[in-house]
This record gives structure tokens, sequence and C-alpha cells, in this order.
């Protein structure tokens, strides 16, 4: 079968690391991480075994995360570390950051890191609320933009979700009319609450659970899906509507909901479906769904597939058959963070810096309307969403 997004996936690699920067290892990109939290090691990590780079220096506000990094994330031993994520900043000889912080630090510090002149991988989502998406937008406006903006949504670097959007794109579903996001993921819900942290840290150390420093969980987690809906749909919503509520009561934070069905109004007659269950005892269903006129797409991060109707007789769906070789089905071949870490150095070595800012502020305002719209149980532009700070 043929796949195109292999040919996007081997255009950034066109340059092997050896003829872009020779054996030398002080030619390698040098980068810092700020905030060694779980994502900033797991990404790092991947990070530092890219062979283009060079991890230097490091960052946390607390001292248990940077120890965690020194024996978990290789080469940051022997980097510098920092308390003050400016002072890393400062560092002359850092050529690109990782921001993996909670979601509310993201506009100031990535504004802080284009004032550095660094190369950017941030993690998603762009903010935690529509004032700290438009100060990141405002940091992008004025950035150099020979440096790289990538954002932590990792899904548009796969060449499995390339290949699907590909096939969308080209008509091979017919005419998109309906596209679902499923974020159905959670463990039991927490019966009481107990944190080793001292209390002044807690907020800090628990961010997730509070709404003001992660955006609630349609923004900090479903967004991956929302982005996917915005991409294949080429656009994002004009409105929304939506409903939601709290199942389990939260024993710590602020959740006042852990379960959504928001309908997003695309231009073109398009409707996009989020789905999103927390505190399912543990299922997991994460996924979108593609539907047109001549078939179905489903993506996830492990694999896409597509259904069509078989020649011989339209109205059915090679699901209606046993025999599962006319569902097209391709398996990821790793995990697509180590396609979006690839993507960022070869973007970098190759001096062809990728901005996927307005995408990624869009999906994270998508999140934004979605949420608007299940607390408010209106409709809501996408208007109203940008009018409200
Ligand atoms: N792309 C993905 O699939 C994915 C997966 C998980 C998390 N994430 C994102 O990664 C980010 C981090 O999530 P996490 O799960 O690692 O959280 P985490 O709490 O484990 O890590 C955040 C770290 O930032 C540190 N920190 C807080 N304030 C800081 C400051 N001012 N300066 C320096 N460090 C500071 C914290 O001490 C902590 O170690 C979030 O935006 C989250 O949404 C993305």
């Amino acid at each position: 079968m043929d796949h195109p997004t292999r040919r996007d996936a081997a255009n950034l690699l066109l340059v092997s690391p050896a003829v872009a920067f020779g054996s030398q290892a002080n030619s390698a990109v040098t980068f810092g991480i700020i905030g060694t939290g779980g994502r900033g090691r797991y990404v790092g990590t991947h990070m530092a075994n890219d062979k283009r780079a060079r991890l230097t220096a490091i960052c946390d506000l607390f001292p248990d995360r940077i120890d965690l990094a020194k024996t978990q994330v290789p080469g940051a031993d022997k980097a510098r570390a920092f308390k003050e994520y400016k002072e890393l900043l400062a560092q002359q000889d850092i050529d690109a950051v990782l921001i993996a912080t909670p979601v509310f630090l993201h506009p100031e510090h990535f504004e802080a890191a284009v004032n550095a002149r660094k190369h950017i991988y941030c993690e998603k989502p762009a903010g935690a609320d529509v004032a700290g998406v438009k100060r990141l937008m405002r940091a992008v406006a004025r950035a150099d933009k020979s440096k790289t903006m990538q954002f932590g949504f990792q899904q548009r670097f796969s060449p499995e979700y390339l290949t699907a959007e590909r096939m969308v794109k080209e008509g091979k579903i017919g005419q998109l009319t309906l596209m679902t996001s499923y974020w159905v993921l959670g463990n039991r819900p927490p019966q009481q609450f107990k944190s080793p942290y001292d209390p002044k840290d807690q907020k800090l150390r628990h961010w997730g659970l509070w709404k003001d420093y992660s955006g609630g969980p349609i923004v900090e987690q479903d967004c991956h899906g929302v982005d996917t809906l915005n991409w294949f749909g080429k656009a994002h919503p004009v409105k929304a509507t939506g409903t939601g509520g709290l199942r389990y009561k939260v024993p710590y934070g602020d959740w006042s909901s852990d379960h959504h069905n928001i309908t997003y109004y695309y231009p073109g007659n398009l409707e996009g479906w989020l789905i999103s269950i927390k505190h399912t005892g543990g299922f997991r269903d994460v996924k979108e769904q593609f539907f047109g006129s001549e078939g179905m797409i489903e993506t996830a991060r492990t694999y896409y597939r597509y259904h069509g109707p078989i020649p011989t007789s339209p109205l059915k769906n090679a699901d209606d058959l046993a025999d599962r070789s006319l569902i097209e089905k391709v398996d990821s071949k790793r995990e697509i963070t180590i396609d979006a870490v690839e993507a960022f150095f070869t973007s970098i070595v190759q001096k062809k810096p990728i901005d996927m800012s307005t995408a990624a502020a869009e999906s994270t305002l998508t999140a934004l309307l979605g949420r608007m719209a299940h607390e408010t149980r209106r409709e809501v532009s996408w208007e109203e969403l940008l009018r409200s700070a």
C-alpha cells in the first residue's frame, strides 16, 4: 500500500544527522528541560536519545524532581541544574528548550523562551484559559521565525495519523460529514486525598486537579482529540454546545465535571463530537473516527484503520463479514512522541523551522469553547469565547 505520509516523514529526514552536523559532539543541538516532572522526563529522554541532541541543562522548582531527572534522563546527571527557569534560558549555549511545566505556566514560559531566542518544544495545551492563549500568541507574533515552535500534539507527527489525514483529504471516505473524538479514560474515582507534599506546595504539585492551573479535563486531556478534529476538519469550530457533569465527588481540587458530551459545529455542515469520560474503572478507549459518504477512518496513537463499502455489496461494511482483510489497519511503528521529537531536531538541523503555534492555540481554544458550552449549558460561539478575556 502507498504510504504518502512516509514521504512527509522522509522529507524531514533528507539530511542525516552526520551530514548536517558532522560527528563532533560539540556540533549537537543543545537543549534544556524546564519542568522535570513525568512528561518532562519522558519527552526529555526521547530527546536525549536523539543522536543529534545533547542535554545541557535541567530546571525544576523542586529538588526531588531534579534528582529524578538526574537518575532517569540520559545525560541529566552531567547537566547544569536550575531552580529558576529564567536562569536556564539565560544560558547562551542552549539552542532549544522543552517546556513541560503545568499548563497555566505555558504562556509565561513560552514567552520567555521566545525572548531568549530558543527553539521551543512546548507541551500541550497552549494555556489554561483564553487570556493565557492570547498571551502566547502575542509572543508568537514577535518571535524569531527562524526558530521552531512545536507543541506536544504529537499526533500531527505520526506517520499513521498523517496517512489517515491524507486519505480523508484525498476523498477516500467521500465527503467528510461527521467526526468523533472519544477520550474515555480513567481510574476509579478517588475516595480520599492524601498528599506527600508540604501543604503550601500542594496545589502546584497536584496542579491537574485545579481548573485555573490545568484548564480542567477537557483542556488538559481531551485537547489531543480536539486537536485531531480541527486538523482533519481543516478549521476550528464556529460554535459549540455541550453537556457534562460530575459523576463522583472530588475529594481535592475543583473539577466540576468528569464527563462531557460536546458538539462542535465546523464550517460546511461538519460536526465534531467529543465524548469524554473520566473515572472509568480503568477502561480506556481513546480514538477518533471520521465518517464520510464512502467509508470511515479511525485513528489512535497505535494505529489507523479504514473501513470502506465492499464493491459487490455497497450497503454492507467489511465488519459484517468474517473476512477481516477487508478492513485496512496499519499499526504505528513506534510511540508517536518519538516521531514528534525526531521532527523537532530535524527541523532545527535542516533549518526548516516548524511553527504549529496557531494550530496549537486554536485547538486549546476549541477545548476551552467546549468547556464554556457545557458550563453555561448553552450554545457558545468562537467570537464569544475570544471576547471573554
Ligand atoms: N503530550 C502528551 O501526551 C502529554 C502527556 C502527559 C502530560 N503532558 C503535558 O505535560 C505537561 C506536564 O505534565 P506532567 O504530567 O509532567 O506534570 P508534572 O507535575 O509531573 O510535571 C510538571 C513539573 O513542572 C515543575 N514546575 C512547576 N512550576 C515550575 C516552574 N515555575 N519552573 C520550573 N518547573 C516548574 C513541577 O515541579 C513538576 O516537576 C502538562 O502540560 C501536561 O498537559 C503531555
